[in-house]
């Protein structure tokens, strides 16, 4: 499974990064907002900045919502960096900016996918990412994990490439159940990532071995 970091923090990414088991980055445009980052220029160089300190995929989401305004700025996003992904809104004119885009052999990210028909949709036009948003279904009181299943179960039957980006994680928990269902890649807050170190167990069994080697150490022979 892989991990990609949901944020545009670079403190918080370079945090991820030299943990060692980081494989990209997602944003959006809230996420690039809270970091007050506006205006085309600081956007593009926000991108290579990310891209400088991750070696992966770093998702870069389009603002137009019209397919010309869409392919205009994805071509422009995807010529910044190698590691750029092209993050479209599934909506009409995105599934066609999708289908675009992979015949141009540009990475894509299907963003705001909230059932499995629009899943289903996003990789038959090509997208080489699908991201449904679990923690925002939970918040409306509907199983995000459940389609996560569903998604994975209909990819399965027909082989398709698109890889599933469980978006939205929450916490630890949606993590470990998104690896659970076959999810390939899981994006969340950094916590979601530092939360599976924690153990009580392991810090008393720490706490004891280290005791016990001192007292041994002391000890004269
Ligand atoms: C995914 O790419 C989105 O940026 C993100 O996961 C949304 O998460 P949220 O629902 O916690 O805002």
């Amino acid at each position: 499974m892989k991990f990609f970091i949901d944020t545009a923090n670079l403190d918080q990414i370079r945090e991820a990064q030299d943990l060692g088991v980081l494989d990209g980055v997602t944003t959006n445009p809230s996420l690039m907002a809270k970091e007050g980052i506006s205006g085309e220029s600081n956007v593009i160089q926000h991108y290579l900045d990310i891209c400088e300190i991750v070696d992966g995929p770093v998702s870069a989401e389009v603002i137009s919502t019209d397919f010309e305004g869409m392919v205009q700025e994805g071509e422009k996003l995807a010529a910044l960096h190698p590691n750029i992904v092209v993050k479209v809104p599934m909506i009409k004119d995105g599934v066609k900016a999708l289908r675009y885009f992979s015949q141009k052999g540009i990475k894509t990210n299907c963003t705001l996918v909230f059932s499995a028909g629009q899943a289903l949709l996003a990789a038959k036009a090509g997208a080489n990412y699908v991201s449904p948003f679990i923690g925002r279904l939970d918040d409306i009181s509907t199983n995000g994990l459940e389609l996560i299943g569903q998604i994975r179960h209909i990819y399965d039957n027909y082989a398709f490439q698109t890889e599933i980006l469980a978006a939205s994680v929450r916490h630890t928990m949606h993590l470990i159940q998104c690896a659970e269902l076959g999810a390939d890649v899981m994006t969340g807050p950094l916590h979601t990532i530092t939360g599976l170190l924690k153990h009580p167990l392991t810090d008393i069994g720490l706490e004891q071995f280290l005791a016990d080697h001192k007292k041994a150490s002391q000890v004269k022979v």
